[in-house]
């Protein structure tokens, strides 16, 4: 593969990503300034994310936004497939998936695919992307939801109330469709080609439109449920996209649950965290401090750099200052990564608390079949 070359699918990330191109290849639109500043009127606040082009790209979120200012509602959907512990890109979606439940005070469901990752991954069996599942579901019920509103959908557990809404979807998808979405060959699983259908059905599981925060690698899967979801007599569900967010080890390709160094788990020590983000962390530094002050550091391709921006910095004028600070030489990548390491420990020591109390809490959550 060259270097201007990029690979974006469900199952597999990989290069530089050019996020105006993708838009192009995948279809979607990018979040204009106009719908910024209506998210913002409504929402009255200015969110991080979408500021930065974090969230970046979208489907129909404009209809979204005109039906529930005419007072229509809809709620939203995210997931994950549970392929291994937690780690902090995954957070970002979820993290704005709450945002957008309290500023729109609507019900949200959150999928946990243990099917899915027993079919794409040869390593693992149904009983350790079952627990996994549950592992994952801590992480999010960590961060804060309400269980009034917020449903757990564990795909195994729940499949009796998804099976009817999949075989809607799945008759309405034919082979050629998934193959030419996903690459799918003869050898492929019937599971995995089945699959997106289960995707599909939490889509449909309230009668009202549905908006989907998620990573620009779903968007595939959304793609197919859109084209039939008026032949089920359906809303086509809308989507916003967040950017892949970057291994430890490098810009190109997303943090990959699978690759043990090149990920901080929600679950690691404030030891773990600094020295996987000292040793491992992709650096735009200089060799050597003489050039690094004379030359100064490259912010853009600095791994630690833009976990501050895509998560942990939520200040714009502090993470100028940083960006200046290392573009000019004043600020080495040892000390900017001193400071992410304070801000990552910081979280986690939270997050690890509210974790252990969502052991107590997770019974709320889980969706009953009916
Ligand atoms: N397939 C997703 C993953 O591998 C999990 C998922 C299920 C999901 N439903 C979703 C992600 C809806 C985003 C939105 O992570």
């Amino acid at each position: 593969m060259s270097a201007d070359e990029f690979i974006v699918t469900p199952w597999h990330v990989e290069g530089d990503i050019d996020y105006d191109k993708l838009i192009k290849k995948f279809g979607t639109e990018k979040i204009s300034s106009e719908l910024l500043d209506k998210i913002k009127n409504i929402t009255n606040e200015d969110h991080f994310m979408l500021r930065r082009g974090i969230f970046f790209s979208h489907r129909e979120m404009n209809r979204i936004i005109e039906d529930h200012q005419k007072g229509k509602g809809f709620f939203l959907y995210t997931g994950r497939g549970p392929s291994g512990h937690t780690h902090i890109g995954h957070l970002v979606p979820w993290v704005f998936a709450k945002w957008l439940q309290e500023k729109f005070d609507v019900n949200l469901y959150f999928q946990l695919t243990d099917d899915e990752k027993f079919y794409s991954k040869t390593n693992l069996t149904l009983e350790e992307t079952n627990k996994f599942a549950y592992e994952n579901a801590l992480d999010f019920i960590a961060l804060g939801f309400n269980p009034e509103k917020t449903k757990i959908i564990i795909n195994t557990e729940n499949i009796q109330t998804l099976y009817p809404i999949a075989a809607q979807v799945a008759k309405k998808i034919n082979f050629s469709n998934t193959k030419a979405t996903f690459g799918f060959t003869n050898e492929t699983n019937i599971g995995m080609i089945f699959y997106t259908s289960l995707q599909s059905a939490p889509c449909f599981i309230e009668d009202k439109p549905v908006l989907i925060p998620l990573g620009v690698d779903q968007d595939p899967h959304f793609r197919l449920t859109r084209d039939i979801a008026q032949k089920i007599g359906k809303q086509k569900p809308a989507l916003i996209h967040n950017i892949m967010i970057p291994a430890l080890t490098g810009p190109g390709g997303k943090m990959s649950a699978s690759e043990e160094k090149g990920t901080i788990y929600t679950t690691d020590t404030p030891d773990v965290v600094k020295k996987k983000i000292n040793k491992f962390a992709f650096s735009g530094g200089q060799p050597d401090i003489e050039q690094h002050r004379k030359l100064g550091g490259n912010p853009d391709i600095d791994v630690s750099y833009q976990y501050l921006r895509i998560f942990f910095e939520p200040d714009d004028e502090k993470l100028k200052k940083i960006y200046e600070d290392y573009k000019s030489g004043k600020l080495l990548s040892g000390e900017l990564k001193a400071i992410l390491i304070e801000k990552i420990n910081e979280f986690l020591k939270v997050h690890q608390e509210k974790r252990e109390k969502a052991k107590q809490q997770i019974e709320q959550f889980l969706l009953q079949n009916k």
